[in-house]
């Protein structure tokens, strides 16, 4: 009897125990945002606070014969029924084709026989049901599947779709030549803010590769929108990955208030099996992209509205935070991937196997930047896997992302976490290694001048890792270099964020010299661009002597 006492004590001791050091330790406190990123100085819209979340008609329909009133309005009505608008799925997007032509005064129009009752009917239908309404155009002449484009139109087009009660403009870049990008979607997001009604602009420039002027997550933020990475996605296996690598290489430029577009869900569609679509959506919440889907709503499988709908993969994806995972570890085909989340010591994690192989993936708190102890929880799952000491690790089926909740004590301060590769240490920038380079002609030393030679589009990224406070340069066109002609413009970003432009400069202008605070600042970017986009005389611009002063 009496023994029992004393262990009915001990055990009654030790849970008390335990709940209060549950309690301390794993805290549940929210991380203040300022305090661990470098916050963008320009508005954070509201409307643009969280990924959105909604389906488009691109991935599924197209321009085919079903692209017309009715079926929009079947998809509408599903969006409801199915449960997808109550879990966030808010966004109904009518993508390429509604549109036909312009009447006399430039109005553009909608297709009569697809759209007979007109683009504002249809916008209202979904306003009924609790819906917002998504337009698509292009910024040029002509779209994407060749019908009338924005170009010249933008005020108009804009008043237009304020008036039919649009809330999301996807404008893609279709049917242009030699137009500067941040010059044209900065004429939108004017017209936009002109009409006084809040429309997201949705960047969506899809032949992006290799064209550097093109490269949006660097100004994106300046003009508040989300923008496409990748040209679009395929719904295959490789396909997903390829994206994917490439939405992740610009993890630090995405943030609350302006995304990263990894483009439309493929989820449901095209030879993707069940692991795969879930890998994909599980992928997409991971890099806080905007949760688009795109399948046939009509026949959706219980299994794919599952995925769609599962709560807590979608509040990794909403998180208020707002930071992107980034890739932490890579071996052979297995990943990790981080995304830190709003309560204190918290992270989401993603353990990929992209092989063909079942593989055993691990993670260490350490990774995590965490202390030794650590509670998982496995999200797809909806269970607790209880608590780890140091090492987490399970084997991983083939296409399989294993998505984690994993829960501790952090151990760093979160404005040096997740470690980057090349950071920058105080001292010219021309004795360090950028992350990645596009459109420089050379570094080059000559005696104490030390020079980034850049072409008529450059861009030379750095990690600063917010460890360092200043960048001082100075920069001119070089007439030994450039032609006469030539008008070139010298930017500084950080994070996304533009913290210096200059005006064009010629061959005649004086040498200039800056020094920027970049305090906090993760990525520094430093760009050119010409007034014109005339390739075919040298429009080169020259930084000299560019340095940084570090703590490191
Ligand atoms: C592509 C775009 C797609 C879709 C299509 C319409 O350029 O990336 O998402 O909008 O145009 O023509």
């Amino acid at each position: 009897m009496k023994l029992i006492f004393w262990l009915a004590l001990i055990v009654g001791f030790l849970a008390v125990a335990w709940r209060l050091f549950d309690y301390f330790y794993f805290s549940n406190q929210s991380y203040v945002s300022s305090e661990i990123r470098f916050e963008p100085t320009n508005v954070i819209h509201p409307i643009l606070e969280k990924p959105p979340m909604g389906w488009n008609s691109w991935n599924n329909v197209r321009c085919g014969p079903e692209m017309n009133e009715i079926v929009m309005r079947q998809m509408i009505d599903l969006l409801v029924e199915s449960g997808m608008r109550d879990v966030g799925y808010r966004y109904f997007n009518l993508d390429d084709c509604w549109q036909i032509g312009r009447d006399e005064n430039g109005v553009i129009l909608a297709d009569p026989e697809r759209f007979p009752s007109g683009i504002k009917a249809l916008a209202d239908y979904a306003h009924e049901r609790g819906l917002k309404f998504g337009l698509y155009t292009s910024g040029g002449r002509l779209t994407c599947m060749s019908r009338p484009g924005s170009y010249r139109f933008e005020e108009l087009d804009a008043q237009t779709y304020a008036e039919w009660g649009v809330d999301y403009i996807k404008i893609d870049w279709c049917g242009i030549e030699y137009l500067d990008t941040y010059t044209q979607y900065r004429i939108w997001r004017d017209a936009i803010d002109k009409t006084n009604r809040q429309m997201i602009l949705s960047i969506a420039i899809a032949n992006i590769d290799n064209q550097v002027d093109k490269q949006a997550w660097t100004w994106g933020r300046e003009l508040v929108g989300i923008w496409r990475t990748a040209i679009d996605l395929n719904p295959f296996w490789e396909d997903v990955l390829r994206v994917m690598d490439r939405n992740s290489l610009y993890a630090e430029y995405s943030g609350r208030g302006s995304w990263n577009d990894a483009d439309m869900l493929q989820v449901g569609n095209g030879e993707l099996t069940l692991t795969e679509n879930k890998t994909h959506f599980g992928m997409w919440a991971m890099m806080a992209s905007p949760l688009i889907a795109g399948n046939d709503l009509r026949n959706m499988s219980g299994e794919i509205k599952e995925i769609l709908t599962h709560d807590e993969i979608i509040a990794i994806n909403q998180d208020k935070l707002g930071m992107q995972a980034r890739l932490i570890k890579e071996e052979d085909g297995r990943q990790v991937y981080v995304k830190v989340l709003s309560t204190q010591g918290e992270r989401a994690v993603a353990l990929l196997n992209r092989t063909d192989e079942p593989q055993e993936i691990s993670v260490t708190a350490e990774d995590l930047g965490l202390h030794s102890l650590i509670k998982v929880r496995n999200v797809w799952e909806r269970s607790d896997l209880g608590i780890r000491w140091q090492t987490f690790s399970q084997a991983v089926q083939p296409h399989e992302a294993l998505i984690l909740r994993v829960h501790g004590r952090d151990k760093v301060n979160l404005l040096h976490y997740p470690v980057m590769i090349n950071q920058l240490r105080s001292g010219y920038l021309l004795d360090q290694e950028p992350k990645t380079e596009e459109g420089i002609i050379s570094f080059r030393r000559e005696g104490n001048k030390r020079m980034i030679v850049a072409d008529i589009f450059s861009d030379v990224r750095y990690n600063s890792a917010a460890n360092c406070q200043v960048f001082t340069t100075e920069f001119f066109v070089d007439p030994e270099w450039a032609d006469p002609r030539a008008e070139i413009r010298f930017k500084v970003y950080g994070d996304g964020d533009l913290l210096y432009r200059s005006d064009f400069m010629t061959i005649d202008s004086a040498l200039k010299r800056v020094s920027i605070n970049i305090n906090k600042v993760r990525v520094l970017n430093l760009q050119t661009s010409p007034a014109n986009s005339n390739y075919n005389i040298a429009q080169i611009g020259t930084w000299l002597n560019s340095r940084v002063e570090c703590s490191n």
